[in-house]
């Protein structure tokens, strides 16, 4: 096979990877737990071709040249590698959600990519395998590859950080509406966020303590006590926060509107309704809730000041070869 075809889901961390322990191999500091997103993907065709002299990339429509190609250069070399492959590709990818939506596209992106480049090398990669190739593209990309919630495993070396499955999506009707206060990029990415985190006197106490937040994370989620999940997450997004703000350079994401969320979610939690907040590395609010507060959840989101739309995505799936 020289031509494939993937599509993977993008992911919600719940409890967030920031900071490498290698920037390079993109191994991070701490372990993480996040949940698919259904229903919005990237689909990625990789055709490998004789007679190319470069590699080429389409990103909705448009040529990418330069550090984003380079980025895709580096993964299709490694797969060329494992496939003692030489010729170059052209690689075609869309996605059906808006950037600059709070939903990270690296995350599918390099899933997909993992997935079609591999298939099209002739290559059948394990789960495991297809979840460090995408790492290496971008770490959260790495949970993109299995499906439901996924954690991922820090590891210290290339071999043992990747990511698996700790439930299927039906495991748990968890539905998260993002709430768009800006569709505004973002001036620092994440790459060069996670470079700057060790420069905050805080990286390392939010480090120590992820194994705890990870061990409740996880039972909240197998046992779907949404009390114990929405403190923990909140938690550990405001740990994240915080570093970023006390990095150098600062890195402050939150717009005022995102403090709105923040603050009406926490009432209305208080008022007994099951919500809860994560906020990526955007202003963009990511709110919680089981299906039954879904109608309640996304009208009183609507009117909140400063919010223009709401997003909705339930758990979805691993990411998959599709016919093109
Ligand atoms: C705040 O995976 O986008 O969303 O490896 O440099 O591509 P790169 O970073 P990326 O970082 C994600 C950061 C986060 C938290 C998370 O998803 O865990």
């Amino acid at each position: 096979m020289t031509t494939a075809t993937a599509i993977a889901n993008p992911n919600l961390a719940f409890i967030k990877y920031w900071g490498n322990r290698d920037n390079t191999l993109r191994i991070p500091m701490n372990g993480s737990i996040s949940m698919n997103l259904d229903g919005l993907y990237t689909r990625t065709t990789v055709r490998f071709q004789l007679g190319l002299t470069s590699d080429q990339l389409s990103i909705n429509g448009y040529e990418v040249t330069g550090k984003g190609l380079d980025r895709i250069s580096y993964i299709l070399d490694i797969i060329r590698g494992m496939a003692n492959l030489h010729d170059r590709a052209e690689v075609i990818s869309e996605n059906n959600f808006p950037s600059g939506a709070g939903i990270a596209s690296s995350a599918s992106a390099f899933a997909a990519l993992a997935l079609a480049g591999s298939k099209a090398a002739g290559l059948d990669l394990s789960e495991p395998a297809l979840s460090h190739l995408a790492r290496r593209g971008s770490g959260s990309a790495s949970r993109s590859i299995p499906g439901g919630f996924v954690e991922w495993q820090a590891g210290t070396s290339d071999e043992d950080s990747f990511a698996f499955s700790i439930a299927e999506p039906g495991h748990w009707d968890l539905v998260d509406c993002i709430a768009i206060v800006s569709t505004a990029h973002k001036k620092t990415g994440s790459t060069e966020g996670h470079s700057l985190a060790p420069t905050s006197p805080l990286q390392a106490a939010r480090v120590e303590d992820t194994v705890r937040r990870l061990d409740i994370c996880r039972k909240a989620i197998l046992e779907r006590d949404f009390e114990a999940f929405a403190s923990i997450v909140e938690l550990d997004s405001d740990m994240m926060h915080s570093v970023m703000m006390t990095s150098t350079p600062a890195l402050h994401y939150w717009k005022p509107a995102s403090l709105e969320v923040m603050s009406c979610v926490r009432q209305w939690r208080a008022e007994g309704i099951q919500v809860c907040y994560t906020v990526d590395a955007g202003p963009n609010v990511h709110v919680l809730c089981p299906e039954t507060e879904i109608r309640n959840v996304e009208k009183r989101l609507r009117e909140v000041k400063g919010v223009s739309n709401v997003l909705v995505a339930r758990a979805g799936g691993p990411a998959k070869v599709i016919e093109k």
